[in-house]
């Protein structure tokens, strides 16, 4: 008597694969040296308290959605594609409270007719913005998705402000996922996400919103700008980033010596060799740029990735873990794998001009 046929292989599950990648830096450059002409700083503090050296500011009149349009269409030409079935853009900076900065990115993009919405997570928007996107994708709604961090803090940082002043820059990054397989390099995989609404008052702009628009009295200056408890927000950062990336490897059944490259949102680069630190990860697969751009809230894991590909720092099929803590107080981890990128030549560009 002859065995029963074995049953035929699971297919893998449908999975939402990075397909394009982009950043895109606007043309403004500040060194310490600039700040610390205008405010009483200097070189040396700022490097060793946070390790950034300069940053990219917008320039007069330039907007969140300005940056969004470029490091999009640089991601879509590096996907190959010209249409998505959705536009997500995390940001804390929207260009206005209403609407949603991603319809008229859309638009501009030659995309009118996508969804378009925001993802409002501050520096963990692009983290929240890739688990939705991959979620549309995953449940069929949408077969490919430009997901798109991009912040201009220079808007809301009071330039007198030597302690905020320092560490924010603008920027835009942006990936395409496309629907694929789960063991597909380029699959982004498993995710962590957290909140804890109790640390409102860390990171927040107290005026603009509905609380308040319904109070009564004047509004004080002080009130429209981003303010941040930075010795707190630092213990938090330190211990959510090692907590969710912890959770994330444990969701995957991965150790922390299977990841190739670790990219946390860049924060500063205390906290991320602290990160790294305790996860047990060498310092050589600790991938940073925050040298380079400062914090650019959203847009900074995409611009981390993005400029490490332009090193190829990031080979395909290596393991990428992604880590990220924000207001809110927010936090979220996703690992992936790399993917072979088709366009990779030029992915992270600094200024109007170059390299269009
Ligand atoms: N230049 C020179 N001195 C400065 C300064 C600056 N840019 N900013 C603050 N100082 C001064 C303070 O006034 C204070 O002086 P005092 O002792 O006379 O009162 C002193 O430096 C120490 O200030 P403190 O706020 O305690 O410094 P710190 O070591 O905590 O560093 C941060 C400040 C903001 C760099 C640090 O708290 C930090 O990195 N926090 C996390 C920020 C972050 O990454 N946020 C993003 C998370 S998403």
């Amino acid at each position: 008597m002859s065995a029963a046929p074995p049953p035929p292989p699971a297919s893998p599950a449908r999975a939402a694969v990075l397909c394009g990648l982009a950043g895109w830096l606007p043309p403004i450059l500040v060194t310490n040296e600039d700040l610390s002409r205008r405010l009483d700083t200097s070189d040396t503090w700022i490097r060793t308290r946070t390790g950034i050296g300069r940053r990219h500011f917008a320039e007069p009149g330039q907007a969140t959605s300005d940056l969004a349009v470029e490091a999009g269409r640089r991601a879509l030409r590096s996907a190959g594609v010209g249409e998505v079935d959705a536009v997500v853009v995390a940001t804390t900076t929207p260009d206005r409270l209403c609407p949603a900065t991603a319809p008229l990115v859309a638009g501009r993009l030659g995309l009118t007719g996508a969804a378009a919405f925001d993802i409002s997570a501050v520096c963990t928007g692009f983290v929240y913005g890739l688990a939705s996107a991959a979620g549309l994708i995953t449940a069929g709604v949408a077969e490919r998705v430009l997901l798109i961090g991009a912040d201009t803090y220079s808007t809301i940082v009071d330039p007198r402000d030597r302690t905020n002043a320092i560490i924010f820059g603008d920027g835009a990054g942006a990936v395409v996922l496309r629907a694929g397989r789960a063991d597909e390099q380029g699959a982004v995989g498993h995710f962590d996400l957290g909140s804890d609404g109790a640390g409102e008052e860390l990171i927040m702009v107290a005026a603009g919103g509905s609380r308040q628009r319904s109070t009564p009295g004047p509004v004080s200056p002080q009130e429209r700008y981003f303010s941040m408890c930075g010795k707190q927000v630092y213990r938090h950062a330190v211990t959510r980033m090692t907590a969710s990336a912890r959770a994330t490897l444990t969701l995957a059944d991965r150790k922390v010596d299977e990841i190739d490259h670790f990219v946390p949102h860049q924060a500063n680069l205390r906290i991320l060799r602290t990160v790294a630190d305790e996860l047990g990860l060498p310092p050589e697969r600790l991938v940073t740029n925050v040298e380079s751009v400062g914090n650019t809230g959203a847009a900074s894991i995409p611009l981390a990735l993005a400029d490490a590909a332009t090193r190829t720092t990031l080979q395909p099929g290596e393991r990428v873990l992604i880590t990220a803590f924000g207001g809110g107080l927010t936090w979220g981890s996703c690992l992936l794998t790399w993917p072979a990128l088709s366009r990779t030549d030029h992915p992270y560009t600094i200024g109007g001009t170059q390299q269009s």
